[in-house]
């Protein structure tokens, strides 16, 4: 027999999770192939590979690169196009009982648009902006450094789309206070902390970059305090919900993000080794909760004891 599981159930605005763990976009393609190692029905959401309007192949290789504790990757948005994603993948999706979040990322504010009216009328129940990408020429990171900019896209998605609507963000930045308050403004539901650092690496035999674009995205375990320090930042200054997301690997991690206030979380890096993390995480999770004694998350959320400043 297994654990028992707790109600883990959280919402994100009009959207309630039946647990507070999701996959982080990219690091599954579009969810299915994780259905060969759990059931993709037993975690919250399935956040799938960013889409645009029309298919990308993304940047040339070498675009993946290991670090000592995480890895650099400058994929450049290679996707199927959104018409593609809801015909052929959207369908199995759903069978397959997944709650589905569509990561979008477009070139102009009208590539936004588009794309949110077009997930809200496929009905797609989350939409997280990707505000943030450090890894392409136009749009992505570009937008999501201007409160302004991040401001009008999420506004103008929010009048085309019904569901549940978050912004991710970049750590990019030197405060990101005001591109959350931008988007709680803007009426986003949440926001997700964080996309990845910009960083490099270089191969000393060759002397050369060991990325094509020398320049990529950092993720895994490096990140996390980074990650759980603007997930505190916005949680206790912003007030708007945040999913946490950025080196979590353990149950430990989880319970770090949410005593800092976050609301939900996602996975990344991590799916690369352990595939079947996400529902491993969940059954951990209630287990931690009911080792101590707790009955609900709401118990967790926030609840950070603090000993001093800031
Ligand atoms: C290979 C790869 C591809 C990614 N693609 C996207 C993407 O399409 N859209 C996006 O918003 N974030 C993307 N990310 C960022 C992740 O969703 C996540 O924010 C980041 O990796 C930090 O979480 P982690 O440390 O758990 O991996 C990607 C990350 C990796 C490693």
């Amino acid at each position: 027999m297994g654990i028992p599981l707790m109600d883990l159930s959280v919402s994100l605005g009009p959207l309630t999770l039946k647990n507070p763990i999701m996959t982080a976009s990219g690091c599954c393609e579009y969810g299915l192939e994780l259905a060969e190692f759990f059931p993709l029905d037993s975690i919250g959401a399935v956040v799938v590979k960013g889409l645009s309007p029309k298919p990308r192949k993304g940047n040339p290789i070498p675009r993946i690169a290991e670090t000592s504790s995480g890895m650099l990757n400058s994929i450049g948005l290679q996707n199927i196009g959104v018409d593609a994603f809801i015909r052929e993948k959207l369908p199995d999706l759903l069978s397959l009982g997944a709650t589905v979040a569509a990561n979008i990322f477009g070139e102009t504010i009208e590539d936004y648009v588009m794309l949110a009216r077009f997930c809200n009328e496929a009905g797609i129940p989350a939409l997280e902006l990707n505000l943030s990408c450090p890894n392409v020429h136009k749009g992505g990171m570009e937008f999501g450094v201007d409160p302004d900019v991040l401001h009008e896209i999420t506004s103008r998605c929010r009048a085309v789309y019904a569901g549940s609507l978050w912004v991710k963000l970049t750590p990019n930045i030197t405060s990101i206070v005001p591109l959350a308050e931008a988007a709680k403004s803007a009426g986003a539901d949440a926001v997700t902390c964080i996309n990845t650092l910009r960083g490099m690496a270089i191969d000393i035999k060759t002397g050369k970059p060991k990325l094509h674009t020398i320049f990529g995205g950092l993720s895994g375990p490096a990140i996390k305090p980074v990650a759980l320090r603007f997930t505190y930042e916005v949680a206790s200054r912003v007030g708007i919900p945040v999913i946490g997301c950025g080196g979590i690997v353990r149950v430990e991690d989880i319970v770090e993000f949410l005593l800092a206030g976050a609301t939900a979380v996602q996975v990344g890096t991590i799916l690369f080794r352990e595939p079947d993390c996400p529902t491993t995480l969940v059954h951990g999770l209630s287990s931690f909760m009911e080792a101590r004694g707790l009955s609900s998350i709401h118990d967790l959320i926030g609840k950070m004891v603090r000993h001093g400043t800031p």
